[in-house]
């Protein structure tokens, strides 16, 4: 039976300690979130950003704009923000519509406040092992809860299901960087089972329910659920059959409270973390 492991908890403890380190600065930092049109998941990402920002005693501001808002427009507000010395951070809210060249809104960032590490300057910086401003927020946050459990990484078999920006392809160079053996794995792969099998940690951000179950993982494995998607009840589920693949892992996450709150936390602790190296402390 697995050890479950709790993001919730984790995210308290990080967050408290933040917390009390940023009192002793009379400045703090400053957090810009863009969001652009009405999706409604990325509305309640993007509220808890702000509500957890301002819990911590950081500035915060949400800059709303239209579904058909023009791309030279939100090209000019990240200009601004780029250039406003009391921004720290910049994150633009994915997805975008699809008359926005995400592309070019990544590269419009200024790599110094990408606090979601997107830009390839700072994806580029990991995929040879060199030092980004901050690293992205749900790899970082999955490695400090393995850090946090004393999980081994190096030499381990690590299989990532999933190869989007966001998550997959980071982490998947991230473990590289920590002397795992990596396998990725997507939807075109063929025996996701017999790969899977073979995992030591195996982490699903496929974002497809019930992708993962019990006879796809080995006696021991760690498991890691980025899924964030809704049952047939409407509640939110992971990729993991959690309660059947539980019996067999060593360490589990749930969903909720696994991995959506560390990438929160994470945000958090970039912020900071860009807030310092832009002021020099
Ligand atoms: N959309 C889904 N996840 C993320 C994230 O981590 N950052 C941004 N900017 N957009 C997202």
């Amino acid at each position: 039976m697995a050890e479950i492991i709790d993001g919730k908890a984790l995210r308290n403890k990080i967050l408290a300690d933040l917390k009390s380190e940023i009192e002793k600065y009379e400045k703090k930092p400053f957090l810009a979130v863009i969001i652009v049109g009405n999706d409604p998941a990325s509305k309640i990402y993007v509220a808890n950003k702000k509500k957890t920002a301002l819990e911590l005693g950081f500035e915060s501001v949400v800059i709303e704009m239209p579904e058909n808002v023009p791309e030279i427009e939100l090209l000019k507000k990240i200009n601004e923000l780029n250039a406003d010395k009391n921004v720290n951070a910049i994150l633009v809210q994915l997805p975008l519509p699809p008359h926005i060249d995400t592309e070019k809104v990544i590269e419009s960032v200024l790599p110094q406040k990408d606090v979601d590490c997107f830009h390839p300057l700072n994806t580029g910086k990991i995929a040879q092992n060199a030092r980004p401003f901050v690293y992205p927020c749900t790899p970082k946050g999955i490695i400090t809860m393995l850090n946090e459990y004393k999980i081994p990484i190096s030499g381990k078999n690590a299989v990532v299901i999933g190869r989007s920006n966001i998550v997959g392809r980071p982490l998947a160079a991230m473990l590289t960087n920590l002397d795992a053996t990596v396998t990725i794995c997507h939807s075109k792969t063929r025996n996701l089972k017999e790969i899977t099998r073979n995992a030591d940690i195996l982490i699903s951000a496929a974002g497809s329910l019930g992708l993962v179950s019990a006879d796809m993982v080995k006696k021991g494995a760690v498991v890691i659920d980025v899924g964030m998607n809704r049952n047939e009840n409407g509640k939110l589920a992971g990729d993991v059959d959690f309660e059947a693949v539980k019996e067999a892992a060593s360490f589990i996450t749930p969903v909720p409270g696994g991995v959506g709150p560390m990438t929160i936390c994470t945000l958090m602790t970039n912020t900071y973390e860009l807030f310092k190296l832009q002021n020099n402390l």
